[in-house]
């Protein structure tokens, strides 16, 4: 069961690089232990409200709230201190360091991370590959990673960028497997994607990006109504 507790909310968000205006009024909430994906065409601005929420866009406006409490502007360590926990798309793997010592290098900032043990449970190809160096992981034991070096952390809120992206089917399965496993343990996700079929199955809530806007919102169980809209914004 879903409590609902507000986790994270996003009102009026403006973002910008340089001069360039990109988010134009995005309003969205997720639910503590909610799955809710973010859909849209590539450009759309789903990194750039990721970014926003975790402190790492220099210019933004508009209210973003996490727990009730408003962290515009408060800088990313800050947030990750709240138990935000971002993988960006380039998922960021230090080739030089083993596959393990990726996993151990970001400091714990809350009680009740996983543990290596369980994270290796969650992941056993990470466990088979520990000592490999990062160069040797494929991208999905790459991606693997991205996502178990936030969970040692200690974060509940994981905000996860594409990254079903160019994986093998087998992988995709893997992750999917691992966002349920996350999901029965109370997290909450925001998923960001392009691949409709790994992430509408996952989503409590889905929410539809276009040129820097929220332009639908709606439950997984109106998903079926909501097709011919979702072919039309998305093609899927
Ligand atoms: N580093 C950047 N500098 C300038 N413009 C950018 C940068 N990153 C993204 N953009 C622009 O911001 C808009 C939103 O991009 P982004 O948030 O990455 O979209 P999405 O993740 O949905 O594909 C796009 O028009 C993109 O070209
Ligand atoms: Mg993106």
């Amino acid at each position: 069961m879903v409590e609902t507790i507000e986790c994270v909310r996003i009102k009026n968000l403006q973002a910008y690089y340089g001069e360039s205006h990109v988010l134009h009024g995005v309003d969205l909430h997720v639910n503590r232990g909610e799955v809710v994906t973010l859909l849209g065409r590539n450009g759309s601005g789903r990194t750039t409200t990721l970014r926003s929420l975790m402190g790492l866009m220099g210019r933004c406006t508009g209210t973003i709230q996490i727990q009730g409490k408003d962290v515009l502007g408060i800088p990313p360590h800050k947030i990750a201190r709240m138990g935000v926990g971002y993988c960006p798309e380039e998922r960021g793997i230090f080739a030089s360091l083993s596959c393990e010592e990726n996993l151990l290098l970001p400091p714990q900032i809350a009680e009740g991370g996983m543990s290596v043990a369980e994270i290796y449970r969650l992941f056993p190809n990470l466990q088979e590959r520990a000592n490999s160096p990062g160069t040797k992981l494929s991208g999905g034991e790459q991606q693997m990673l991205a996502i178990a070096r936030i969970l040692r952390t200690g974060a509940r809120v994981l905000l996860l960028d594409e990254i079903s992206e160019g994986l093998a089917p087998v992988i995709v399965q893997t992750l999917d497997r691992a966002i349920r496993a996350l999901k029965k343990q109370g997290y909450t996700i925001i998923l960001v994607e392009q691949n409709f079929r790994f992430a509408a199955p996952l989503a409590d809530r889905f929410y539809i990006m276009e040129h820097g806007r929220v332009v639908e919102g709606f439950e997984a169980r109106e998903l079926e109504s909501k097709m011919n809209m979702l072919h039309e914004f998305l093609g899927v």
